[in-house]
């Protein structure tokens, strides 16, 4: 078999980018619809960017007849798609080269009657796109319909693409197939035939009707229900009946009960120690304790070794056979 041809392989690349279908939402990949608003995005900029261009300060009759003829000129749709795509930008090139003619057609005859260009473009001609509000191949209107998807608290699945399925994606503190409903930890601040708003509780509560402590339907865990206000356990607490350390359920770790209150536990003072390596020192902490040597001891793992000792257990262990040094 010859060898493939240099020119045959340089083709390669191109003819399989042309081939294969576009990856469904493949990472950091623009989809159609992304890309087809990019070129239009770009479009309204030239626009932007050509208006009145090469006529500076009062127009006199002259210049306003002109400006009109090259306003909807095939001269100033040219300076405006040169602008669309960077040179090194393959794909968007190449989307340009075929849909082109579309865009010059829109703009000789069909701006007027469909001054969008997006819709006209990216919605109704390429149909890679939809309207903001609908979904899907159809375009099909989001759950709870195109004016506010999502009662507004929530983002509709596929929402302005031919991809998804309209569902809904809620934000923090909405809940139900229309995003209408609220969380727990959350309450209903405002609702009417179009709108919900839910707020978060207080701290205290896991479920409630209003803001404050004092609205709890439950408490949260860690808090109890004192005179109708849901208060904190005290820290040393699992679980209590009331405020302080007097009313734990349970002590937490490094607590013991003492006097009825829940209180540290001194471990460095237990009958049986804390620390156990030779040498250590053993600190007491809230809820804990730490065990140091002193300072100047070496770490051991079985020890605290006091300077002199190391010195010599370090010399007696390290030092090679043969003393290049001395
Ligand atoms: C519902 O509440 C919103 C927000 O306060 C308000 O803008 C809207 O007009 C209300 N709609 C109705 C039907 O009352």
């Amino acid at each position: 078999m010859p060898p493939p041809r240099r020119a045959a392989l340089g083709l390669l690349p191109l003819l399989l980018l042309l081939l294969l279908p576009p990856a469904p939402e493949a990472a950091n990949k623009p989809t159609p619809c992304q890309r087809c608003r990019g070129l239009v995005d770009k479009f309204n900029q030239g626009m932007v960017d050509t208006a009145k261009k090469n006529f500076g300060g009062g127009n006199t009759a002259w210049e306003e007849k002109t400006l009109s003829k090259y306003e909807f000129s095939e001269i100033r749709l040219l300076e405006i798609l040169e602008g669309l795509c960077e040179g090194s930008d393959f794909e968007c090139n190449q989307m340009l080269e075929a849909q082109e003619e579309h865009l010059e057609a829109w703009w000789l005859q069909l701006k007027n009657e469909y001054p969008d260009l997006f819709e006209w473009f990216c919605v109704k001609t390429l149909k890679v796109c939809c309207l903001p509000g609908t979904y899907g191949p159809d375009c099909l209107e989001c759950q709870g319909g195109s004016q506010r998807p999502c009662s507004g608290n929530g983002h509709c699945s596929g929402d302005g693409s031919r991809q998804g399925d309209g569902s809904c994606r809620c934000h923090v503190g909405y809940q139900g197939p229309l995003c209408a409903d609220c969380m727990d930890g959350y309450f209903s601040s405002l609702r009417n035939e179009t709108h919900s708003f839910c707020t978060a509780c207080d701290e205290s509560c896991k479920t409630c009707l209003g803001p404050t402590n004092r609205d709890c339907g439950e408490c949260e865990v860690g808090w109890v229900l004192e005179e109708g206000a849901c208060v904190e356990c005290d820290s040393s607490c699992v679980g209590c009946t009331g405020e302080g350390p007097g009313n734990c359920k349970e002590c937490i770790p490094g607590y013991a009960r003492e006097l009825g209150q829940c209180a540290d536990v001194d471990e460095c003072s237990l009958a049986e120690k804390a620390c156990v390596r030779k040498n250590e020192n053993c600190y007491n902490t809230p809820g804990s304790y730490v065990c140091v040597c002193p300072d100047g001891f070496e770490e051991t793992e079985d020890a605290c070794v006091p300077p002199a000792e190391a010195d010599v257990t370090e010399e007696s262990a390290t030092q090679p056979p043969v003393h290049e040094d001395l």
